[in-house]
């Protein structure tokens, strides 16, 4: 990392959190994060039909608003998803919501959807790809959520869908944030099935006669096995183009040493490595490796994103390590993953996915 980047980073490390979150924000929307290539020919690799020039995806949460894919992209990730975005704007919970595990490498949040709106949304994604076509791109999603107060939560995610077609490269549908009650309710039984059956008529609307996008489903790692292979199968019933494996967890391991871990919401970071590579094990053996996965949840280094990639993931994503490293990270995290490929004799990452599962 540059001298000025580590810098940034450490000085932004003695805000409080949500106004260092804002302050990175507004540097990278100001051209000042880093720039890096990545340019192993052996991370080159596709999921879902999406071409990724590296698999380490920036995960939903850190650009709420798509207010900086671009810069992200700049500094090395190969793929940026942006949201939760909700049909309505919405403030989220009351301050702080946002808690540092410092001694844990950890996060907690409770954000709840703080969002400006699917209209300011599209309005970022439209200004991009009018950016564009002189010559900036790199893939970029769109995580979609649901309003707090919505009645009928599918439909905003319906309503999500039809708003940003065409503008983003693929989808995500969150049903697994633990901030707004009752979401992750979606991720069972009749209506997980209510809500796959209506994206999926959505999407063959939307698509007409042109390549449909892909469409992911992101899931909790507070699932057991049954659940898993019901999700799994209804997924791949319903077309899902792939799985999220994980959001944050509710979990609080014993070995928690921050005076925060009794706040409520979602921790993330490094105690969500083992919960969540064990849950990606799992979709992995329910789904026989049929349904792409991406796995996010505690990956802080080249290492963390080999065991999830060797456990099933096609690609990755992370967000907390973020938090303790800056940008500079995935860069960094590209260059420690394209040499264990080399040590271990695989000529391109799509080699190892899955290598460990059963093994
Ligand atoms: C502050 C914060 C906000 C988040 N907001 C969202 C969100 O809006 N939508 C979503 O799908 N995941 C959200 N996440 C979850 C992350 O995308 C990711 O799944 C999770 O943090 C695990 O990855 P990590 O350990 O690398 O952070 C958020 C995470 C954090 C820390």
């Amino acid at each position: 990392m540059g001298i000025l980047h580590k810098l940034g980073t450490a000085l932004v490390k003695t805000l409080p959190p949500e106004t260092a979150h804002r302050a990175a924000l507004k540097a990278l929307s100001l051209g000042l994060g880093p720039k890096h290539a990545c340019n192993h020919e052996s991370l080159k690799t596709e999921i879902a039909g999406l071409s990724l020039p590296n698999p380490i995806g920036l995960a939903a949460g850190f650009d709420k608003d798509a207010e900086v894919p671009d810069a992200m992209l700049a500094a090395g990730f190969g793929f940026v998803e942006c949201g939760s975005v909700t049909p309505l704007p919405q403030d989220g919970n009351p301050k702080p919501r946002l808690f540092r595990l410092t001694e844990d490498c950890a996060v907690i949040n409770r954000m709840g959807f703080n969002n400006k709106g699917l209209d300011n949304f599209a309005k970022q994604l439209r200004a991009r790809r009018n950016l564009s076509r002189k010559g900036k791109s790199g893939i970029v999603g769109a995580n979609l959520g649901a309003n707090k107060e919505a009645t009928d939560r599918a439909a905003d995610y319906i309503t999500g869908l039809a708003a940003l077609w065409g503008m983003a490269d693929y989808f995500t549908i969150n049903v697994s944030s633990p901030n707004t009650p009752g979401l992750r309710d979606l991720q069972g039984g009749d209506a997980l099935e209510d809500l796959l059956g209506r994206i999926s008529e959505a999407r063959q609307n939307l698509t007409g006669d042109a390549p449909s996008l892909p469409i992911f489903l992101k899931v909790a790692p507070d699932l057991n096995f049954a659940q898993i292979e019901r999700i799994t199968e209804q997924a791949r019933t319903y077309g899902m183009s792939g799985i999220i494996v994980s959001n944050t967890t509710i979990e609080r391991p014993d070995y928690l040493k921050s005076v925060h871990k009794g706040e409520t919401g979602g921790l993330s970071g490094a105690p969500l490595m083992t919960i969540s590579t064990r849950i990606l094990t799992e979709f992995y053996t329910a789904s026989a490796g049929k349904i792409p996965l991406i796995g996010v949840g505690g990956i802080a280094n080249g290492g963390n994103a080999y065991t999830k990639i060797r456990a099933g993931a096609s690609a990755v994503q992370l967000y907390s390590a973020l938090v303790y490293a800056g940008p500079s990270l995935a860069i960094e995290i590209c260059d420690d993953l394209a040499a264990r490929l080399k040590a271990d004799g695989f000529s391109n990452i799509s080699e190892a996915v899955g290598t460990l599962a059963g093994g």
